[in-house]
């Protein structure tokens, strides 16, 4: 989109109004409401706070944050138990949608007005987030703000792993754990859009959304050994690809259930660190590639060119409907703390989201 002149703050002020085309005027405090970590601990240490409205850098613009959504990054670093990398903000919040507000002097291609979706390292739970233009995503037209929160964190992560590390082909088999968490739900959908076969497991009352999602096969993990269940579906062949999020006590399980030149992305510990008495001899016998990673670490660099290649590949599928943003609850963000307890809960199927006033 071209750059409208004149709109452009030349000298970015705040408590200055920029004079829209269509909105008229459209006013950046000087300090925004935020939500802070006081004290490490439960959702009752998430507190409202007067934090100063970020400043954009020449490559950055501000967004005007309509909609967030949660991550269980935000539960563990509200426990202690995740800082922010070096740099971010000490806000919590991973992805906005939003619109943009101003726009620093080498931005080029976005309006003020336009409406905007991002990952972000910190700093989504509040009423503005400057981050780069080249990590804006463009929210189709059909699509609303607790739509568009829902989609970046979950979406990057799973394309990440799917495409960029485990390289999953049509034909392939893949087996996703937590297959109705927000992850799980991006991934089950576009792992069958490049044609793969698709494992899920998750708790028995979270199989009809996977099988909505297309998953061909659901493991309730809590009544069946999955490791079983997949050596009887696959004839003992065993899977390509596996991505997961619990760790220690699947660990010798997913050794035990890939295929040869199999691929394991480790994305999360949420059973645990440390496997005990692993038999590593699958790694050897089956050729195995192990890979693990993060993508809140990840420098700018990186994340803009994840974001650009998504966008290449998956972006238009939101737009027909093939791709769709899963979204389990939607809540003011004044019950954040409420929503932090549901998702500790485990009940969520998909996103729950969070919309900002
Ligand atoms: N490395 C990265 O780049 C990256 C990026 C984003 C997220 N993550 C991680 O990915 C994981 C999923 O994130 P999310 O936001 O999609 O989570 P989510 O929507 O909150 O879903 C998590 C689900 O995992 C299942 N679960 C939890 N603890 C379990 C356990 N001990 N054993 C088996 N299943 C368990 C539960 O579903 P059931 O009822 O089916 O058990 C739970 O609802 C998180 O650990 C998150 O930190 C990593």
């Amino acid at each position: 989109m071209p750059q409208k002149d004149g709109l452009r703050p030349d000298n970015f002020e705040y408590l200055v109004s920029y004079h829209l085309p269509s909105i008229s005027y459209m006013s950046v405090p000087a300090k925004m409401r935020a939500v802070s970590i006081h004290e490490f601990g439960g959702p009752e240490k998430l507190e409202f706070i007067d934090w100063p409205t970020p400043q954009i850098g020449e490559s950055e613009v501000l967004i005007r944050v309509r909609a967030t959504a949660l991550n269980r990054a935000d539960l563990l670093q509200r426990m202690g138990k995740y800082p922010p990398p070096p740099g971010a903000s000490p806000i919590p919040g991973l992805e906005v949608a939003g619109e943009i507000v101003a726009i620093g002097k080498k931005v080029i291609n976005w309006d003020i007005g336009a409406r905007v979706c991002t990952l972000l390292a910190g700093g989504g739970y509040a009423q503005y987030i400057n981050i780069h233009g080249d990590m804006a995503m463009s929210i189709p037209a059909e699509m609303n703000y607790e739509e568009a929160a829902a989609i970046p964190e979950v979406f990057l992560t799973a394309f990440q792993a799917i495409h960029w590390l485990a390289d999953l082909q049509a034909g392939e088999k893949i087996l996703i754990h937590a297959g109705a968490s927000g992850v799980g739900t991006a991934a089950i959908q576009l792992a069958k859009m490049i044609g793969a076969k698709v494992i899920v497991t998750a708790s028995a009352a979270k199989h009809t959304l996977c099988d909505y999602l297309g998953a061909d096969l659901m493991i309730d993990y809590k009544k069946d050994n999955f490791e079983a269940v997949i050596a009887a579906f696959t004839e003992k062949q065993g899977v390509d690809v596996i991505i997961d999020f619990i760790g220690a006590p699947y660990f010798q399980a997913n050794l035990n259930s890939l295929a040869m030149e199999g691929r394991l992305v480790q994305l999360a510990f949420m059973g645990g660190v440390n496997p005990s008495d692993v038999n590593i001899a699958p790694l050897l016998r089956n050729r195995l590639k192990l890979m693990g990673s993060t993508l809140r670490a990840r420098n700018l660099e990186y994340k803009i060119r994840l974001i650009q290649d998504f966008q290449k590949h998956y972006w238009h599928h939101f737009s027909t409907g093939n791709l769709k943003a899963i979204i389990d609850s939607v809540y003011n963000w004044e019950s954040v703390a409420e929503a932090h307890r549901y998702m500790e809960s485990n009940q969520n199927q998909g996103k729950i989201v969070l919309m900002v006033d």
